[in-house]
Formats: structure tokens, C-alpha cells, sequence
């Protein structure tokens, strides 16, 4: 894909030998299943972003115990994980989930594969840290879909709940001519939101490349209006450039609470529920370390909290008999609610890379050619926090509404107004998902062309267009695939199946060249690896498109919150329809996908989730 990604995985390998060691973690971490109460007020079914923040919150009482059950590690500060530089180095180690999504037609019948955090933290462990918001709309559209409470002016102050916000340093405002606008960050939250303190100097290139083009760069992006370009914070710790995940925000500083346990390595294999006088109620849940090992149980007095995120929240709601009755029975799980909805409503967005090789003076690239440089900069980083090693990537991105990138804009509207919505769903796709998707369809269809309204996403990598698709038009789902739930769900992202996401890609290759043309980036001599100079006609831009987008890593929607009616699985307080004692706080009720990445939206989702469970939510 882009040649620093893949240098900075074989660094992270020769770097795991200096790993340095954390001391011995203390706290109420347990290992035993006889460790554990017989009960707690909270269950909180798995510890990744969503899961640790909720669990923090609700233990500010000391009075309400919770417990975390989480599947994977601890991870021990090993430098893939640690260091900005490295980030994504995680991906495919026992911190994964390993998932892929089924093999696909659209995509040339490509199974891409999908990294999940396996790990005390989830996906802040795995991440790129980009840590950046959507704009007004995106948020706003949830609120259109019908859940009040959740436009961008409720979720603003959980945003700034969430985050310690640190402005970029001297340096690199002198650099750059970053700004800041501290009036939308808080400084009082938990998840350090801070800038690199090195940026790849190719990314001045362009930074005037888009202005060459006319296109506006905010004065902050997580002010609302991140549908022009923007400098992006990452979740990165300023003192000493480290990961700032949602174990050290939320979890660390807090192991001391008694009333706070942790339980690892204990995949949680069906909620308990008892059925009386036709109502349902969750009473616990079940889990085991192994496949082949013994079972337990643990009681919720209060709530299950499912914040397993959104390919294993609908799986294990369907292995305990909470979803679809026709899929329920043909994997031998009795039904105890038939929710219909659950696993639909799969959202991701879709990435695609445009690699042009470039001439310069520095770039990532020469990290890999150069041991010497590399070795300098790790002890850059190690005695000053400096250096490339302190840079994640991805500082300054570029989010397009359809307007900005294509001429295309007006045609691909009229395809779109002239579709049948549920054409390109899946045949199975029950009636009320139908119906939903419809609303959202048409909201998609009356914002296509809106100038606050990002479609593609543009992440410049030394030569390499990272793109995005930011409002995808296709559904998937997550199905479990058998009763046992050791065994993987069965992920469909459907990604390209509805031909307008076809179309607005193949729009953004075309822009590529466009930003390439600039004068900015014809100063770095590009010359255009992939698709290639020759690719040029529709239809060859079309078969590049199928036979290499993936994703960018953010599903989200399989438990969607919304009314039931269409679709919905949670209702605007994120229980669960049909079921007492459940809700889902994680990536799964979003109802659409934000044109950002997604993870300082779960921390916001999850921070209101938390003040809706202890009913002072400031913004219903
Ligand atoms: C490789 C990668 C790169 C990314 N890059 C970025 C980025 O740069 N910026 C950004 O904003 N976002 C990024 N994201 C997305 C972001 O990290 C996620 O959206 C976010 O972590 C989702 O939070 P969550 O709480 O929904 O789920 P997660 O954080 O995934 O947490 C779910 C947790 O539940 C656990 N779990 C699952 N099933 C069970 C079970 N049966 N029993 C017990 N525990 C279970 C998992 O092990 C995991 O720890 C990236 C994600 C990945 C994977
Ligand atoms: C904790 O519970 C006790 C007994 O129910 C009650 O008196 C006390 O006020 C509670 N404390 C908090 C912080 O809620
Ligand atoms: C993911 O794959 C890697 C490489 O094969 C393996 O080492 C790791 O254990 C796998 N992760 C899980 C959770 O099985
Ligand atoms: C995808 O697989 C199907 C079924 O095996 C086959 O008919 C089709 O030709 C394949 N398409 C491509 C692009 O390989
Ligand atoms: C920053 O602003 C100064 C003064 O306006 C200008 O000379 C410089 O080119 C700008 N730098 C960047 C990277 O835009
Ligand atoms: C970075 O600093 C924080 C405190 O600000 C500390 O908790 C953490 O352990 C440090 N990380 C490393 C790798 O030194
Ligand atoms: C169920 O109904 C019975 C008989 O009316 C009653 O005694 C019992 O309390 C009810 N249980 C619940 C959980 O409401
Ligand atoms: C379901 O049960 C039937 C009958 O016991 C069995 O034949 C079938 O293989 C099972 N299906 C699955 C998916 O486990
Ligand atoms: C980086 O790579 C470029 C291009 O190969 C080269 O000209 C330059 O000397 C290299 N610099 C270092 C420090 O390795
Ligand atoms: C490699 O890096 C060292 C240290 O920065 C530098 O002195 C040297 O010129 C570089 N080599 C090349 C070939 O660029
Ligand atoms: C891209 O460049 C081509 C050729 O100059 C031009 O016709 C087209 O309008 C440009 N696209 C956009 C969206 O500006």
C-alpha cells in the first residue's frame, strides 16, 4: 500500500528485542473465575474503547461494581504499541481478532481482511491514533434518523468530556501555521488529543497543493466543520509521545477502585436471561478462557453493558437468542427475541490507495534505507520525544465533499434519486432494516451534493493517496455462524455492491491526479505506480477500484440505535428493544457513519452512554 506503512512494521519487529519492559501490573486485574463476585451491578462485556469508558464512569460511585470481562491481554508496553511511529504495528499478532470479510463479488471476489483489537484497550490499542471528529451534519443526520439527543451540539460537550486537549508546540506552529481552537476540546477528560510534534516534511507539499485548489483549511476540524482539510490530533500522550489508548485514559489511573475489576482472557459466550410473564431480563452472562474450557457465570444486579464493538456485539446477542429467528434456527439457537435488525445496518468505509513515487529530500521511506538514520531518530525519540518516531501519520487530511472532488457530482445524483433503495441490500434483508435503510437513503441522496458534507476522505503519505470512502450507500451484516462462539462470525461489508460507492471512488482516483497536477506536488516529480498513467478509461479505473479497495478499519451500525419499526436495536438510551437489563454502548449504534475516523466519537458515545445509565445525561 504505502511503502512507510509496511517500513514501520519491519522496524516494529526489529525494534520488539528493546521493548522495555513495564513493571509488573498492580491492581484488581483478576485471573481466577473464583477471584470474581458472585455478582456486580454492572457486567460490561468486553474492554476495549467503548467498554472502558463506561466502566470508568459508572465507578465514579464507589457504591456500583462493575465488572470488565475482555478476551484478550494486557498488553506490556511492547514499542508496536507504545510509539507513534510504529502504530498499526499490532495488527495480525495475538492482540488481533484476525477477521476478514467473506470473499466478495464486487471486489473481485477479494475476502478483505479486517483487524479487531484483542486487548485490554480494543481497537485505541491497534489504531493509527488519528483522533479527529466529523462535522455538524454527520451528527446531525442521527438526530434527523429520529434519535433526539444525539446531534453534533448534544454530543460536543461529551467529546470534550472525553479528551485533554494540548495545543502543538512552537515548533511545529511555526512550521506549519497550525491553529487551534480550544473553545470545542476539554482539557479535564481522560484521552490525551494532541498534534505531532514531527510532521513528514513532503506533507507541506501538500498542504499547498490544497490550497492551490482552492480548498479551505479549518481552523480546527473538531469544530464542525471538517469538510474542507484540517491539521488532525492524535490520541497521543505530548509528555513523552506515547500511545494514549483507552486502557492508560481510562483504565490505568483508576485500578486502585475496589469497586472496579477486570477479568482477561474470558471470551463471554451468551448472556444468561430468565423469561418471566412474557418479559425478558438479562441476568448475567456466561464465559470461558478456552473453547475447550469449563464455563462460568457472573449476575448483573443492574445492566449487561455489550461493548465488544460492532462485529462481536451482534454475535453474541445472537448466541444468546436475541435476533433473527430465521438465522437463529438455522445455527440450532433458540429464539428468546426475535430482533430481526440485529447484524444489519454493517457499515465501513472503504479505502483505496492511489501510490505515486516521489523525489525528496526525506520521506518515511528512508527509515528502511537508511539504518543509520533510523537508529539516530529512535534515540531522538527516546531522549527528546521527537523525531519521525513521535509521528503516527495522517496529520493533515483532507475531507472532500463530492462537490470539491468531482464534476461527476450531478450524474451520480440522478443514478442515486432514480435507485430503489433496498435494489443493492441483501435478498434476506428483513422488512423493517428495509425501511430504515430507506431513511437513510434518502437523507444520503439529499446531502450527496452539500457543501457540509464530506464524501472521501484524502490522507497524503509521501506520494500515496490514502482515500476513504465517507458515506458508503451499501449495507453487510454480521451473522454468527455457528452456536459455538469460538467459531468467527460470518462479516459481510458488502463493500461496492451499490455502484454509486463504485462511482465515488473511482471520482476520487481522478482527483488524485488532479492534486498531483498542483504545482506543490509536481515539485516532488510524482510518478504514478498505481493504478498507473494508463489507467485511465471508467472501466479500467472501475476494475483498479475492485481490485484493491479494503478498508480503513471502522465498522460501526450492526445495532443500530433507532425506532424499532426501522430497524432499530437500541432505543436512544441504548437498551436493547424487547429485553430489560441490556444495552450496547459500543461502535454498533451508531446509525451512520461520521465522515472522520471513528474512535473519539465511541469515547463521546460511550461518555453519554455513561450519564444515561446514572441518569444525568447533560444533553437529552
Ligand atoms: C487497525 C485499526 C486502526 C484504526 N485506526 C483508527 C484511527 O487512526 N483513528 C480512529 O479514530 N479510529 C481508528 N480505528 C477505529 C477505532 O479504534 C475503533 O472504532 C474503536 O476502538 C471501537 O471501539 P469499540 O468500543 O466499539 O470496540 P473495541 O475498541 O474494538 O473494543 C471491543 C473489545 O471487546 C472485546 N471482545 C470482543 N468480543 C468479546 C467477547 N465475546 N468476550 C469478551 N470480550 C470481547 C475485544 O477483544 C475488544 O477488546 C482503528 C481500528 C483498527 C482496528
Ligand atoms: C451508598 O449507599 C449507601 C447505602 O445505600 C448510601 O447511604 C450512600 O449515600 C450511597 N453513597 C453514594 C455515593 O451514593
Ligand atoms: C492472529 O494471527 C497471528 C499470526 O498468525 C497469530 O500469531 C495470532 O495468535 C492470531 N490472533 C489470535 C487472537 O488468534
Ligand atoms: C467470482 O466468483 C463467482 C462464483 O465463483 C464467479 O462466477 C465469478 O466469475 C468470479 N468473479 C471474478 C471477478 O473473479
Ligand atoms: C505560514 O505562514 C507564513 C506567513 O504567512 C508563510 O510564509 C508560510 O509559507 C506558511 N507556511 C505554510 C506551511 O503554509
Ligand atoms: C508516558 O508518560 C505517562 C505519564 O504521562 C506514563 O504513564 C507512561 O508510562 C509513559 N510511557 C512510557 C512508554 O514511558
Ligand atoms: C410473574 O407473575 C407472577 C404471578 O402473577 C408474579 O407473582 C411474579 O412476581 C411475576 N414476576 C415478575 C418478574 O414480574
Ligand atoms: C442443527 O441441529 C441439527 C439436528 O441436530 C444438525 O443436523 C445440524 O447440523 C445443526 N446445525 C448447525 C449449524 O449446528
Ligand atoms: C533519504 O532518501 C533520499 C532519497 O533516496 C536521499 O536523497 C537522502 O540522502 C536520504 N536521507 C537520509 C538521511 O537518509
Ligand atoms: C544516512 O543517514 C546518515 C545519518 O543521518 C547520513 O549521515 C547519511 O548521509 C545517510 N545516508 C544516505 C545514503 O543518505
Ligand atoms: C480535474 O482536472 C480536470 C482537468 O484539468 C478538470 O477538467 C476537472 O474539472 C478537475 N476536477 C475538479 C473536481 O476540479
Amino acid at each position: 500500500m504505502c511503502l512507510s506503512y509496511f517500513g514501520r512494521l519491519a522496524l516494529g519487529a526489529a525494534l520488539a528485542s528493546l521493548a522495555n519492559a513495564h513493571p509488573a501490573f498492580r491492581g484488581r486485574i483478576l485471573s481466577r473465575d473464583t477471584d470474581l463476585l458472585s455478582s456486580y451491578d454492572y457486567v460490561v462485556v468486553g474492554g476495549g474503547a467503548s467498554g472502558l469508558t463506561v466502566a470508568n464512569r459508572l465507578t465514579e460511585d464507589s457504591n456500583v461494581t462493575v465488572l470488565i470481562i475482555e478476551a484478550g491481554e494486557l498488553d506490556h508496553g511492547e514499542d508496536f504499541i507504545t510509539i507513534p511511529g510504529l502504530a498499526g504495528g499490532a495488527i495480525g499478532t495475538k492482540y488481533d481478532w484476525n477477521l476478514t470479510y467473506v470473499a466478495n463479488p464486487s471486489l473481485a471476489n477479494r475476502s478483505v481482511s479486517i483487524p479487531q483489537g484483542k486487548i485490554v484497550g480494543g481497537g485505541t490499542k491497534l489504531n493509527r491514533m488519528v483522533f479527529d471528529r466529523g462535522s455538524e451534519l454527520d451528527y446531525d443526520r442521527w438526530e434527523a434518523l429520529g434519535n433526539s439527543g444525539w446531534g453534533w451540539s448534544s454530543l460536543l460537550p461529551y467529546f470534550k468530556k472525553s479528551e485533554i486537549f494540548t495545543p502543538p508546540n512552537a515548533d511545529i506552529v511555526a512550521e506549519y501555521n497550525i491553529t487551534t481552537d480550544t473553545s470545542v476540546h476539554g482539557t479535564d477528560g481522560y484521552v490525551h488529543s494532541s498534534y505531532s510534534p514531527f510532521i513528514w516534511p513532503t506533507m507541506k507539499n501538500f498542504v499547498a497543493a490544497i490550497a492551490e485548489l482552492g480548498i479551505f483549511t479549518s481552523v480546527d476540524g473538531a469544530s464542525g466543520n471538517a469538510y474542507g482539510a484540517y491539521f488532525t490530533q492524535h490520541s497521543q500522550n505530548p509528555a513523552n509521545a506515547t500511545r494514549s489508548s483507552a486502557r492508560d485514559a481510562y483504565y490505568n489511573n483508576f485500578v486502585a477502585r475496589s469497586n472496579l475489576h477486570l477479568i482477561t482472557s474470558r471470551q463471554v459466550t451468551k448472556l444468561v436471561t430468565s423469561s418471566e410473564n412474557g418479559s425478558v431480563t438479562v441476568t448475567g452472562v456466561e464465559f470461558a478462557e478456552s473453547s475447550a474450557s469449563a464455563r462460568s457465570t457472573v449476575s448483573a444486579n443492574m445492566e449487561v453493558i455489550m461493548a465488544a464493538g460492532a462485529l462481536h456485539t451482534p454475535q453474541i446477542l445472537q448466541l444468546s437468542g436475541i435476533g433473527d429467528s430465521t438465522l437463529l434456527s438455522s445455527i440450532n439457537v433458540t429464539t428468546i427475541v426475535d430482533l430481526p435488525a440485529v447484524g444489519r445496518n454493517l457499515q465501513d468505509h472503504v479505502l483505496l490507495a492511489v501510490v505515486n513515487s516521489i523525489t525528496a529530500p526525506l520521506t518515511a521511506a528512508n527509515l528502511t534505507s537508511n539504518a543509520t538514520y533510523a537508529a539516530e531518530m529512535l534515540a531522538l525519540y527516546e531522549s527528546e520525544y521527537t523525531g519521525p518516531y513521535a509521528c503516527a501519520t495522517g496529520d493533515f487530511l483532507a475531507f472532500l465533499p463530492v462537490s470539491t472532488y468531482s464534476t461527476a457530482g450531478e450524474a451520480i445524483y440522478a443514478e442515486a434519486t432514480t435507485q430503489d433503495s433496498s435494489t443493492y441490500l441483501a435478498s434476506d434483508t428483513p422488512s423493517e432494516v428495509l425501511i430504515g435503510y430507506e431513511a437513510q437513503f434518502n437523507l444520503l441522496n439529499q446531502d450527496l451534493l452539500a457543501d457540509n458534507s464530506a464524501m472521501l476522505e484524502v490522507l497524503w503519505d509521501d506520494g500515496a493517496y490514502i482515500l476513504g470512502l465517507q458515506h458508503p450507500y451499501s449495507r453487510g451484516y454480521v451473522k454468527a455462524a455457528s452456536s459455538d462462539p469460538f467459531t468467527a462470525p460470518l462479516l459481510d461489508s458488502a463493500f461496492l455492491h451499490n455502484p454509486l460507492d463504485l462511482a465515488l471512488l473511482v471520482e476520487g482516483v481522478k482527483f488524485t491526479r488532479n492534486i498531483t497536477r498542483t504545482s506543490a506536488i509536481a515539485a516532488l516529480s510524482p510518478v504514478e505506480i498505481l493504478p498507473g498513467a494508463t489507467v485511465t478509461t471508467d472501466a479500467a479505473l472501475e476494475d483498479f477500484v475492485r481490485s484493491n479497495a479494503a478498508t480503513v478499519y471502522h465498522p460501526v451500525g450492526t445495532c443500530k440505535m433507532g425506532a424499532q419499526a426501522e430497524g432499530g436495536v437500541v432505543d436512544e438510551e441504548l437498551k436493547v428493544y424487547g429485553v430489560n437489563g441490556l444495552r450496547v454502548v459500543d461502535a454498533s449504534i451508531f446509525p451512520l457513519l461520521p465522515a472522520t475516523h471513528i474512535q473519539s466519537t465511541v469515547y463521546a458515545v460511550a461518555e453519554k452512554a455513561a450519564n444515561i445509565i446514572k441518569g444525568s445525561d447533560i444533553t437529552a
